[in-house]
C-alpha cells in the first residue's frame, strides 16, 4: 500500500512539474530597475536642460552624457525563445514514474490478483467437485490440503472435518482441525485436538507451533517455550520467528529482570563485578545476604557511606533472588 501512495504521489508531482509551464503565459523577465530609473532621470533631465542657462546648462548636459553613455548598448530585451527541453525532460520522467507505477504497483491491486485468485479458485473448485463426488478420503485430503495453503480455511475446515468422519484416527485432520479451530478463536477446543494429534504424531512441525502459541495465550508460558523447542528439534521451517518466540516468552517469564544484569547495572561499581568487594564490603558469602529484608532496606534507603538505590519492586525481586545465590 505505502509503495503505492509514494508512487501516486511522484507521479502527481512530476505531472504538475511538466505542465506547469503550459499553465497560464509567463511573466517577462523583470528588467534591472537600475536602468529604468536611468532612463527616467535622462528624460527629466533632457527637458529641464531647455530651461537652463550657462554653467548649469553645461553641467546638465555633461550629465545627459555620462546618462547616455551608461546606457549605451543597452536594447529592450527581446521576448525568450521557447525552450522544449525542461518540459521534455520533465514528461521523460512524469513517463518513468508513470511505467514504473504501472510495473511495481499494478500487480499488487485488486485487478491481478483477481485474476491469480481466480486461477487457484478454478483448481480448488476442481478439487472439491472431485472429492465430493468420490468421497475417497486420500481426495479429501487433497482437497483440504489445498484449500489450508491458499488460506481458503472454511473449505480447509470443511475438508478435514469430512476426513475426520470418514477416519476419525487420521493425524493431519486432527492436527488441521486443531490448527483451525485455533485460528478461528477457539482455542479450548484447538488444545484438545493438538496435543492429540502431537501425541500421535510429534514430528509434525506445525502442530508444535500452534500448541505453543495456545499455551502461550492461556498464560502457560514454560508449556509454551517447550513446545516451540520441539518444534525447533522436529526441524520446523521458521525457526528465527520461533526462537525469537522463545526468547521472548523466556524474558516475560522472568517478569523482564534479570538479577544479574541489575547487580552488574546498580550495585557492581561499588561492590565488584564479581561481589567480591571494593569501595563496599565484600557480599559475595556475606552473612546479611541471609536476611534479605535487611538487604531490601539497605539498598532503598541507604546506609553510612552508601546511597540508597532506588529500584522497583521487579528488580529488586531479581536482585535479591540473584545475591542469595551467590
Ligand atoms: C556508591 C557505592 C555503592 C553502591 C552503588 C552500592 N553500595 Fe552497598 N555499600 C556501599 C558501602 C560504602 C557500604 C558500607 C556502608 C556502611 O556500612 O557504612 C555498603 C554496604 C552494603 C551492604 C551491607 C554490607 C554489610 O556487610 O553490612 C549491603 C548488603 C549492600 N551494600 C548491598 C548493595 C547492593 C545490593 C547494591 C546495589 C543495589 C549496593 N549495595 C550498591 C557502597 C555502595
Amino acid at each position: 500500500m505505502m509503495p503505492t501512495l509514494i508512487f501516486l504521489a511522484l507521479f502527481l508531482l512530476g505531472l504538475f512539474l511538466a505542465l506547469r509551464p503550459l499553465l497560464g503565459p509567463k511573466e517577462p523577465f523583470p528588467e534591472p530597475p537600475r536602468r529604468e530609473e536611468l532612463l527616467r532621470e535622462l528624460e527629466v533631465l533632457k527637458e529641464e536642460v531647455q530651461n537652463l542657462e550657462g554653467e548649469e546648462k553645461k553641467l546638465a548636459l555633461a550629465r545627459v552624457v555620462e546618462l547616455e553613455r551608461a546606457l549605451e548598448g543597452w536594447r529592450p530585451p527581446k521576448p525568450r525563445p521557447f525552450n522544449p527541453w525542461p518540459v521534455a525532460l520533465a514528461l521523460g520522467v512524469v513517463v518513468l514514474l508513470g511505467v514504473g507505477l504501472w510495473r511495481y504497483t499494478l500487480p499488487r491491486l485488486p485487478g491481478e490478483t483477481t485474476v491469480t485468485a481466480r486461477a487457484e479458485a478454478r483448481e480448488l473448485k476442481a478439487l472439491q467437485d472431485k472429492a465430493k463426488r468420490t468421497g475417497e478420503v486420500a481426495d479429501l485430503l487433497a482437497w483440504g490440503r489445498r484449500a489450508y495453503e491458499l488460506k481458503a480455511l472454511d473449505q480447509a475446515a470443511e475438508a478435514y472435518l469430512e476426513v475426520l468422519k470418514k477416519d476419525p484416527r487420521n493425524v493431519e485432520a486432527v492436527r488441521r482441525v486443531g490448527i483451525l479451530l485455533f485460528m478461528g478463536g477457539r482455542p479450548d477446543e484447538a488444545e484438545m485436538f493438538l496435543e492429540i494429534a502431537q501425541h500421535a504424531d510429534p514430528k509434525a512441525a506445525e502442530g508444535w507451533l500452534f500448541l505453543g502459541n495456545i499455551y502461550f495465550q492461556k498464560g502457560q508460558t514454560q508449556e509454551a517455550i517447550a513446545a516451540w523447542e520441539k518444534y525447533l528439534e522436529v526441524g520446523g521451517e521458521a525457526r528465527e520467528r520461533v526462537e525469537g518466540l522463545i526468547a521472548m516468552a523466556r524474558a516475560q517469564a522472568q517478569g523482564g529482570k534479570d538479577g544479574k544484569s541489575v547487580y552488574q547495572a546498580r550495585c557492581a561499581a561499588c561492590h565488584g563485578a564479581e561481589a567480591q568487594g571494593g569501595l563496599g564490603p565484600r557480599l559475595r558469602g556475606n552473612p546479611i545476604l541471609k536476611a534479605p529484608e535487611a538487604v531490601r532496606e539497605i539498598v532503598l534507603k541507604g546506609r553510612g557511606q552508601m546511597p540508597a538505590v532506588p529500584l522497583d519492586e521487579g528488580e529488586l525481586k531479581a536482585l535479591l533472588d540473584y545475591l542469595s545465590s551467590l
